[in-house]
């Protein structure tokens, strides 16, 4: 099997730029349920001159440093978790047509040698709890033999590799979709011929996967993009003075991002115990994976916020109604305010005077009392100066009445 890449444009030196792409392309590279969409993104710096500084400060998958280098600005963003910063980095680097074409010549040695491999041969695998529950037997060799093939790479070729074993592993795993080969599984005695045919399968799939994004990658960007380790309640150092905070923040709803990407991390080797998830995500506003928990039951506040008074009001209420959960939920509400005043406060003097700031956020309910983030967010801004600030409701989230989108937004005077 070949890669199905245009080598022939490539070896042309065909590098196009995404002027001829307004669709989906590097965005499309890993999805994550809670990100952003690119459209918003886009529209939301289509004001700004080219070669403006746009910032996110809570990067997840990049989006809004990737649309900013698209568009010819420079985008830089923030995130605390180290798979991410990598995700994001890779998706906003600049890809020569030479190294585009050492992907697709890699990628099909990595097909060839993991094919080789045989099913009993030693090879690593992530330290994922009940890790049969997640892959069939054959899939998880085959993801096991492109791995070790993956490894005798290094740089942008081994980058856009393991892009390529991310969506590859989301695609055949059974818990994350309703894969058709499961019902095959059920219903065939035969195990082997089952097998065989799902590793067969999960290599083919890598060889597409690593095709179309080496045509995704041939796509350049006109302008660039730095994602940066860190942590948002602290200034970063070498962050430039920015003209617009595009972000969507973690929200106050106790949805962590690190469950979606465990399965990612831990085969790029960002996690390797089940207590490291929990660790990261205590560094994450938000957060509330394992420890992240029990750790809440003991916090207590560094600062006082300007939304004090008002969540005590409601956080009263969310103690009082939430039975034995109650005042943990009450504490979580309190301590992502708090973080979030700690940010608005550090992302501040980064920002030039007249820029601006947007935050896309939604609100959120507990105990059917509702936890207005958006006006909190716009009373801190009003507390550290900003002018025009307003919130809008951009859309409904979902069949509850209660949910919103909303776009807050500033002026830094
Ligand atoms: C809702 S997601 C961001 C979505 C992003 N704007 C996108 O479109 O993909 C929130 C992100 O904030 C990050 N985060 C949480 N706390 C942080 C902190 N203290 N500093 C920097 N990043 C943080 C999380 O790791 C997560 O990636």
């Amino acid at each position: 099997m070949t890669t199905m890449v245009d080598r022939a444009a490539l070896a042309r030196n065909e590098h196009m730029t995404f002027r001829a792409n307004m669709g989906v392309g590097r965005h499309g590279w890993l999805r994550l349920t809670p990100a952003y969409g690119v459209r918003l993104a886009r529209e939301k710096m289509s004001h700004l001159p080219k070669g403006s500084v746009v910032t996110d400060p809570f990067s997840g998958t990049g989006t809004t440093p990737l649309a900013a280098a698209e568009l010819g600005h420079f985008g830089q963003s923030i995130d605390v978790n180290p798979f991410l910063i990598w995700l994001g980095s890779v998706k906003t680097s600049h890809y020569s047509p030479k190294t585009l074409l050492a992907v697709a010549d890699a990628a099909r040695d990595v097909v060839a040698t993991a094919r080789a491999r045989q099913k009993d041969e030693e090879l690593w695998q992530p330290r994922i709890f009940k890790i049969e529950k997640w892959w069939s037997p054959g899939a998880l060799h085959a993801l096991k033999a492109l791995r070790a093939s993956i490894d005798q790479y290094d740089g942008q070729v081994k980058d856009l590799l393991e892009i390529s074993l991310c969506r590859v592993l989301i695609s055949c795993s059974n818990a994350a979709f309703n894969h058709q080969s499961m019902s095959f599984k059920e219903n065939s005695g035969e195990i082997t011929l089952f097998e065989m045919d799902e590793a067969v399968r999960t290599f083919a799939k890598f060889d597409e996967e690593a095709s179309s994004i080496i045509e995704s990658a041939r796509f350049d960007l006109i302008g660039s993009a730095k994602v940066h380790q860190g942590d948002s309640r602290k200034g970063v150092p070498d962050l430039k003075e920015s003209d617009l905070v595009l972000t969507s923040p973690p929200y106050a709803n106790r949805m962590s991002y690190i469950r979606e990407l465990r399965p990612y991390m831990y085969w790029l080797r960002h996690l390797d115990l089940a207590s490291d998830a929990g660790d990261l995500d205590w560094r994450a506003i938000g957060g509330t994976w394992g420890t992240a928990t029990s750790k809440l039951n003991s916090w207590e506040p560094a600062t006082e916020t300007p939304v004090d008074d008002a969540m005590d009001a409601v956080c009263g209420r969310i103690a009082e109604d939430g039975g034995k959960n109650g005042p943990l939920l009450s504490t979580y509400v309190r301590k992502y305010h708090h973080d979030m005043w700690l940010h608005f406060q550090a992302v501040t003097p980064s920002l030039r005077r007249g820029g601006s700031v947007c935050y896309i956020v939604g609100n959120s309910t507990f105990y059917k009392h509702e936890v207005p983030v958006q006006e909190w967010y716009a009373a801190m801004l009003r507390e550290l100066g900003y002018q025009n600030v307003k919130v809008e409701i951009i859309r409904k989230r979902n069949s509850n009445k209660a949910l919103f989108e909303y776009e807050v937004t500033g002026t830094r005077p």
